[in-house]
């Protein structure tokens, strides 16, 4: 297994636009152990395939307490959304130490494959709802803070570019 480094914004490679995944080998699974380790030591609660630079329609995610209840969802398709919506704060590895509220559907309904092709449908509300929603906008090329008004963009890229000269220095 390895730790794949993250893409972080606004590198324009955040927003291409992820390919389905047609083969379910093991070059998908080193793939997913990959991502789910990178997620892991970050430590994060999800991880789409763009944020380590590979396009294709691979998720993992993993939002319970004791990280140890991994979640794969591979071609994910968002089947139905809830009128009701939520008003949750959001953060991503790839935009480190910005947290910012993001408004989304309260549930969704869920339909992806597993690592072995199989088809699944999963209810998702809460965190995880709110999750597989953040990670599915990263395989269509979008990242949270893009929800936020051109301003606030504008202040979070100032930020970002602020701490990493900080870091270089
Ligand atoms: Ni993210």
């Amino acid at each position: 297994m390895a730790r794949l480094p993250i893409v972080e914004y606004p590198d324009p490679r955040l927003k291409k636009v992820a390919r389905p995944v047609h083969v379910f080998d093991a070059r998908l699974r080193q793939l997913v152990a990959d991502m789910a380790e990178t997620m892991y030591a970050a430590p994060g609660i999800g991880l789409a395939a763009t944020q380590v630079d590979v396009h294709e329609r691979v998720i993992v995610i993993d939002v319970s307490e004791t990280k140890d209840q991994l979640r794969v969802f591979i071609n994910p398709e968002i089947l139905w959304a809830s009128e009701e919506t939520t008003l949750c704060e959001e953060g991503c590895l790839s935009v480190p130490g910005i947290y910012e509220e993001v408004r989304r559907p309260a549930r969704v309904g869920v339909k992806a494959q597993n690592e072995d092709g199989e088809t699944f449908t999963l209810e998702c509300d809460g965190m995880l709802a709110v999750c597989v929603q953040h990670e599915m906008d990263h395989l269509a090329g979008k990242v949270f803070v893009e929800y936020l008004s051109a301003l606030k963009q504008d202040r979070i890229k100032t930020k970002l570019k602020k701490r990493k000269a900080r870091e270089a220095a």
